[in-house]
């Protein structure tokens, strides 16, 4: 025996429970199904535990994608405004962290639990654990066989995000489906992602873990240049911190990151004026600009000394220990990859879909919304954003 409904939307993260919520609290008959055994399990642990759930700044230049304008519809008719809103109509306590990020005071659970009870208001009838077998048409309506029986819905929804922590559940739905229905994709790569280096290339830099500091950042060119002002973390591997989860996600295989040590400061000419009548050393003087370990290191990495004094050196070298600090340019030789990207980006190829609706504009009643479409927030709540944003789009049209 069949089961009918208006909708079945699959995934239940951030973005299924969203688009669930609007559907059934328009009156349409709404099954939500996960084959997960905890409820939005990304939520839970997003944030470090408190959810930086949107971003007071949340806008289309916040997002990367082949067509960068595709989101701006959505974004524009539930904006982060709209979703504080929400929260506060929960009482949900929340606080701005930095940069228009906006966390729960106390847990990601209090999240769950109002997504949960916006669905509960729209009686979506829930199948969790749950998997799905497959998907395909009958008639006017599509077929979904799951393990729990075979579901008629005028509807679907694919929710069921990127490929980011498998551990919790990710899988390549979205994209099987996609492929299935003739739908193209933007290759699915891991982003806000720790990047890696060759050994080797890495030893010298490895007594430099664990310092952090502020930087800028940069790889990329013209359209598809990143460029961040964020802390980044020196650790035994490689780089990490927001600077570099934030440029992850704009790296090409083999391409150079330029990274500014000293953003508030022109090196070669501070170096050159402090030579001038100086009787401190080449270390002290350097501290004075960056941390002191890494101005120790740094001179080791140059095989130059940190005792020397400053007078004594040629204005060549200090010119070239300036550029060295303001522009330092080191290619990756790859990411940490799903296990630690924080999201995926690439997925169904935005030119498939209506920016309106979220609908595949070739099959009708066919929608993929969040992290499977190829719209990828920076670090920040722009990834919720999305996932409410697209949500409603996909909760109001079906
Ligand atoms: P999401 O991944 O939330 O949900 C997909 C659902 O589909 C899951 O419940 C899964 O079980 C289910 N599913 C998958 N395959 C299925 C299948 N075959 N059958 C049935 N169900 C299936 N973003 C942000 O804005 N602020 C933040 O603080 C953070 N922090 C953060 C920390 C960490 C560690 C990670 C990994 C990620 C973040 N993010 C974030 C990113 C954010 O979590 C992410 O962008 C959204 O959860 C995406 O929402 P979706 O609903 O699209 O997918």
């Amino acid at each position: 025996m069949s089961q009918e409904f208006d909708v079945a939307v699959i995934g239940a993260g951030a973005a299924g429970m969203m688009c669930a919520a609007v559907a059934g609290q328009r009156g349409k008959r709404v099954v939500l199904i996960d084959h997960a055994t905890r409820l939005a399990e990304k939520i839970r642990i997003s944030g470090g535990g408190r959810c930086n759930f949107t971003n007071l700044d949340a806008g289309p230049s916040n997002y990367l994608s082949e067509n960068p304008h595709f989101c701006r519809s959505a974004l524009s008719r539930y904006t982060a405004r709209d979703f504080i809103d929400l929260v506060k109509r929960h009482r949900i306590p929340f606080h701005e962290k930095h940069k228009g990020q906006l966390f729960c005071d106390d847990s990601a659970e209090d999240i769950i639990a109002m997504l949960k009870a916006e669905c509960d208001a729209g009686k979506v009838a829930w199948r969790m654990p749950c998997k799905v077998e497959a998907i395909g048409k009958s008639g006017e309506s599509y077929r979904v066989d799951t393990d729990a029986g075979e579901i008629l819905a005028k509807s679907v929804v694919i929710a069921s995000g990127g490929l980011s922590i498998p551990k919790i559940g990710a899988t390549d739905f979205a994209y099987r489906i996609a492929r299935q229905f003739d739908l193209k994709l933007i290759e699915p790569r891991p982003a806000l992602v720790p990047l890696t280096f060759g050994a080797s290339e890495w030893q010298p830099f490895v007594p430099l873990a664990g310092i952090a500091l502020e930087v800028e950042i940069e790889t990329g060119e013209k359209k598809s240049r990143g460029y961040f002002l964020e802390d980044l973390l020196f650790t035994h591997r490689g780089l990490s911190g927001p600077a570099v989860l934030q440029i992850s996600s704009y790296w090409q295989p083999n391409t150079a990151l330029t990274i500014n040590l000293a953003p508030q400061e022109n090196l070669t000419e501070a170096l050159l004026q402090a030579k001038a009548g100086s009787k401190k050393n080449l270390a002290n003087t350097l501290a004075q600009w960056l941390p002191a370990r890494l101005a120790d290191s740094w001179l080791q990495v140059q095989g130059m000394k940190g005792e020397a004094r400053l007078a004594d050196l040629p204005d060549k070298q200090l010119r070239q220990l300036g550029e060295s600090l303001n522009r330092w340019r080191i290619t990756p030789d790859g990411t940490e990859g799903y296990k630690k990207a924080e999201v995926t980006r690439g997925g169904i190829d935005t030119r498939e879909l209506s920016q309106q609706t979220m609908m595949a504009n070739k099959m009708p009643g066919l929608y993929f919304i969040g992290e499977a479409v190829d719209v990828t927030g920076w670090l920040g709540g722009y990834n919720f954003q999305w996932a409410w944003s697209s949500g409603v789009a996909a909760g109001q049209a079906v």
